[in-house]
């Protein structure tokens, strides 16, 4: 009797402890008909292509080894597909194994071996184990290893197959790019173990919003990432790595294979707007959030180091050296201090001291000086670093605009003092308030990683596994670069009321340069073909809220366009996120009912969505034969397959997912003006500048053009009573022959003294300045921000209003002209209320009429234009021949406008303005006029 053994196992590997589990089935090919042996034979021998490829001595020969990825809005998924023969004479084992991240799902395995076709389904992991046992007791069996490496797992799978047969592995897995350091990072281990005649990679890559950058860094694979081709268009990157056998030789003539290791695709998205993205597909919708150009806030941190016995040697060695780095990263603004503890905890200073060259050079040479020995008093140490945050904080030490943060970095167990995991855990949490966050990093194997990640995921912060090889210094200086740039506090995304449901944790306590916060839900029905959300942030006391608007239809449309990309993409992602959240809700909860609610819930997404997880296993069975192969993943999931070490998810605390009240929604794409168009109380300054000067009490509008050079700044309203300032800048129209150039205004600035806030707005941004800090907005999403008295509202594409202290308000409005038009540009347009309350030191081109002339029109007359009246104007003491002609007021209708008719001063203005325009051009965008009229 032929018989065919297929090898299984399950292998679980953590921290020290090994689990092990052989299982060894039979499996009768008789079941296999003579006709579809000999087909088969035939099938292997007759095969498409003849290679000039020897199988190695041993006879197994792998014909084709193809991966593929297709990553669409981030979410990815792969597809390894191997086709291996054995050649040799007798029946032997043939592996597949393929090393997949920590945080992926796998989410489908099929098989033909030897013509009989596996394929898998994801169950309830009790019942897949029923099912199994079931056909294990009728002598039919397999298995899968499941092992943990670095942040990967290993996915193996081993069949005894007779001579001559060929067999075909298909895995899938689905996983989510989560932004690091400015990078989404996809990675792919190939280790098809020996030459493959047909080897090739795909990466396809399609981002809704554009694609910024793609890299194929230099990894492992050597000699191999220069033949890597990309294909790169606006919203679409194609990465091909295809060596040839000559290619993977290690050597001329060698049989043995130099495919052996990591393959890195490295991308970014564009961001056109404030890092605001909706995207909205087959029902669901995520929206990201990943802001640049704004300055970090400071930094108050006090770091907690593990200097137990167990870290002595290369550890402390690492910690050191990275600690070097830290602590050079460190500014004037930043706070810190350091706390080394075994049994006994020390503080390098009791009280935090700013990160100056003196400090940080003392605290690089107490580091460097610390012999680790003895015990492990975590609970100790973690209790006095919240103590000095909480100080420096009573004694207002603690600056608004930062955040307070303890770093933990330790390597094993606590073993003194207070020893128990949940009552350290209770202790850390009520010592740390609300406003502290806690990182925590585990060194090597021998801590408790789950405990570090539940104290840091309940203190606001992240946990980070550190391998305890040759680069953890690297490693932990990398997590540091991931939390050292904070850039916004409390950030919230809300959606109006009865559009979405079933959306994952959507208040974030922070945000950190590099990184992406994401929302993800399901859309309800509605009427509208739009889906609007408001991301609102703090980083007292700047206050930010930006809008993000999607189409539900389009991006839908586009991807059945796009060949490569990942239709449907964002249910399972949804459903990704949605579980992830719901597994680290889950190793929180206090009470056993909690977790076993949880635990249903994860169990029917995961059942829906066909992911293994913790709760569920993938049944791989053949239809005819009733064979069964249980792919099973780690038993425990808090040491598991979906830790997703540094996701962004992660930085979620717990908060309703649902606002009790509804949000303060207020629409702001149709901020009316305060009064209605060409209305009786507005100065405006447009075009290529022409000022029209609103006189309530004669009701009357007095125009002029002032005709200066590009370059030239000039005040518009200067008020150093208030201590407000409006400036604006010329530019010119390019040049066409020898045409004379028109100005307009480039850029417009409004600075507030007592505030030390300047807005500076021009075509391409709008730019806050605040001391040392600079925060720029884009005109491509409609956002609001307030910081101290000054309060700007962006109007997407369309106008900035800024307002100071509810007294002094302006409004901005673009003017976009086509790109490649031969003369005109970009150009702002200026609309001022008269109902600003200046103080009585205001001048300025227009500050000037806060205090109304007296003007008188006489002597009406037909002009040489017969459609303008010409008149005579008597005010501030001059008699001025004025012209009567009419100016556009654009806040309505951008393009055409809408006419207001004015008396037209000829002269830049002479005689209605005091002194000569050349008095108004100042040096500066912040400057105060200074001449004296
Ligand atoms: C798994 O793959 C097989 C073969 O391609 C397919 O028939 C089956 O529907 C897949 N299962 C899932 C859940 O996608
Ligand atoms: C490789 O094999 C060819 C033919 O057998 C031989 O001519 C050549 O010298 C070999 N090269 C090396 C580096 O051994
Ligand atoms: C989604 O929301 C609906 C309504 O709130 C609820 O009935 C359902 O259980 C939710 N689904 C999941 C997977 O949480
Ligand atoms: C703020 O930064 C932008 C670039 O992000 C720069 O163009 C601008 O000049 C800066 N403003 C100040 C006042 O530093």
């Amino acid at each position: 009797m032929k018989s065919l053994a297929l090898l299984l196992g399950l292998l679980i590997l953590h921290q020290t402890h090994c689990f092990e589990f052989l299982v060894e089935g039979e499996w009768e090919t008789e079941m296999l008909s003579e006709e579809e042996h000999g087909r088969l034979k035939r099938a292997v021998l007759t095969s498409e292509e003849q290679y000039d490829f020897q199988a190695e001595g041993d006879g197994i020969m792998i014909k084709s080894y193809k991966v593929e990825s297709r990553i669409t809005s981030r979410f990815c998924h792969t597809t390894f597909k191997s086709s291996v023969v054995n050649t040799g004479p007798n029946a032997q084992s043939i592996g597949f194994n393929v090393q997949i991240p920590k945080h992926a799902f796998i989410t489908n395995f099929t098989m033909n071996v030897n013509g009989i076709t596996f394929v898998g389904s994801v169950r309830e992991k009790n019942a897949a184990r029923a099912l199994y046992a079931q056909a294990r007791a009728r002598g039919m069996a397999a298995g899968i290893v499941r092992a943990n490496s670095q942040n990967m797992e290993t996915f193996k799978m081993e069949v005894n197959v007779p001579s001559g047969s060929k067999t075909d592995f298909e895995l899938h897995y689905q996983e989510m790019m989560y932004r690091k350091l400015g990078f989404y990072e996809h990675t792919l281990h190939l280790q098809p173990g020996r030459l493959v005649p047909q080897f090739q990679v795909d990466v396809y890559i399609y981002e809704p919003s554009g694609i910024a950058s793609v890299e194929i860094p230099n990894t492992q694979l050597k000699h191999f990432t220069d033949m890597a081709k990309l294909t790169l268009t606006s919203h679409k990157a194609h990465v091909v790595y295809k060596p040839s056998l000559e290619q993977q030789r290690m050597c001329e003539n060698c049989t043995a294979t130099a495919v052996n290791g990591i393959f890195t695709v490295k991308y970014d998205v564009l961001r056109e707007g404030n890092g605001e993205e909706l995207h909205v597909s087959d029902g669901h919708f995520v929206q990201f959030f990943a802001p640049a150009n704004l300055s970090p806030l400071s930094k108050n941190i006090v770091f907690v180091i593990d200097v137990s016995g167990s870290m002595w040697g290369v550890k402390m060695k690492q910690t050191v050296s990275a600690m070097q780095a830290i602590l050079d990263d460190l500014t004037m603004d930043d706070y810190f201090s350091i706390i080394d503890f075994n049994h006994n905890v020390r503080c390098w200073s009791e009280e935090l001291v700013p990160g100056s060259k003196i400090q940080v050079a003392e605290a690089k040479k107490y580091i460097q000086e610390i012999k680790p020995n003895g015990g492990t008093n975590i609970n100790e140490a973690l209790l006095r670093a919240a103590q000095m945050l909480l100080k420096a904080s009573k004694q207002g030490m603690i600056n608004h605009r930062s955040v307070s943060m303890i770093i933990l970095v330790s390597d094993g167990d606590p073993t003194v003092g207070e020893i128990k995991l949940s009552t350290i855990q209770k202790n850390v949490k009520k010592s740390m308030r609300e406003d502290f966050s806690l990182f925590s990093v585990g060194i090597g194997f021998d801590v408790d990683y789950d405990f570090l990640e539940r104290i840091a995921m309940e203190n606001r912060g992240m946990a980070q596994r550190i391998y305890s090889n040759k680069d953890a210094s690297e490693q932990l200086r990398m997590f540091y670069s991931q939390i050292s740039s904070p850039l916004l506090r409390r950030i919230t995304v809300q959606f109006p009321e009865s559009t979405v449901s079933n959306v994952t944790h959507s208040y974030f306590d922070k945000f950190f340069s590099g990184s992406e916060l994401v929302v993800a839900g399901k859309i309800l029905p509605s009427e509208s073909n739009t889906l609007s959300s408001l991301i609102t942030a703090t980083a007292d006391p700047l206050d930010i809220k930006i809008e993000a608007v999607a189409d539900i239809t389009e991006l839908d449309a586009q991807l059945i366009q796009q060949q490569h990309s990942f239709t449907g993409f964002s249910r399972p992602m949804w459903a990704y996120l949605y579980i992830n959240q719901l597994m680290s809700e889950r190793s929180q909860a206090t009470t056993a009912t909690k977790k076993r609610m949880i635990t249903k819930k994860i169990l029917d997404l995961a059942l829906e969505h066909q992911f293994v997880t913790p709760f569920t296993a993938l049944l791989v069975e053949s239809q005819g034969t009733n064979e069964r192969v249980l792919a099973d993943a780690p038993k425990d999931p808090k040491h598991g397959c979906c830790g997703g070490s540094g996701s962004i998810v992660r930085q979620v605390e717990n908060t309703p997912l649902f606002p009790e009240s509804p949000p303060p929604w207020a629409p702001t794409t149709t901020p009316a003006p305060s009064e209605a168009i060409g209305g009786p109380s507005i100065t405006r300054v447009d075009n290529d500048p022409h000022f029209n000067v609103h006189l309530p009490k004669s009701n009357m509008d007095i125009c002029f053009n002032i005709d200066s050079k590009p370059g030239n700044i000039l005040n518009l309203v200067s008020d150093p009573g208030a201590g407000v300032v409006v400036n604006g800048q010329l530019v010119g129209s390019k040049r066409l022959g020898k045409e004379k150039v028109n100005t307009y205004f480039g850029t417009i600035s409004v600075f507030s003294q007592p505030d030390d806030i300047s807005v500076s707005v021009s075509t391409d941004s709008i730019h806050l300045t605040h001391g040392n800090n600079n925060h720029s907005f884009s005109w491509r999403a409609t956002a609001d921000i307030t910081q101290n008295r000054v309060k700007v509202s962006i109007v997407k594409e369309s106008q900035v209003t800024v307002t100071v202290g509810d007294k002094i308000s302006v409004m901005m409005l673009l003017h976009r002209v086509w790109k490649k038009h031969p003369t005109h540009v970009d150009f702002l347009g200026l609309y001022v209320p008269n109902t600003n309350q200046y103080t009585s030191q205001a001048h300025g081109l227009i500050g000037q009429f806060g205090q109304e002339p007296e003007v008188r029109v006489y002597n009406l007359h037909d002009g040489a234009d017969p459609l303008k009246k010409e008149a005579t104007m008597e005010v501030k003491g001059s008699k001025l021949a004025v012209t009567r002609g009419w100016q556009k007021d654009y806040r309505q209708d951008k393009k055409r406008g809408s006419d207001v008719f004015c008396w037209f001063i000829h002269n830049s203005g002479k005689g209605f303005i005091d002194g000569h325009y050349t008095n108004y051009i100042v040096p500066r965008l912040d400057s105060f006029l200074q001449h004296q009229f």
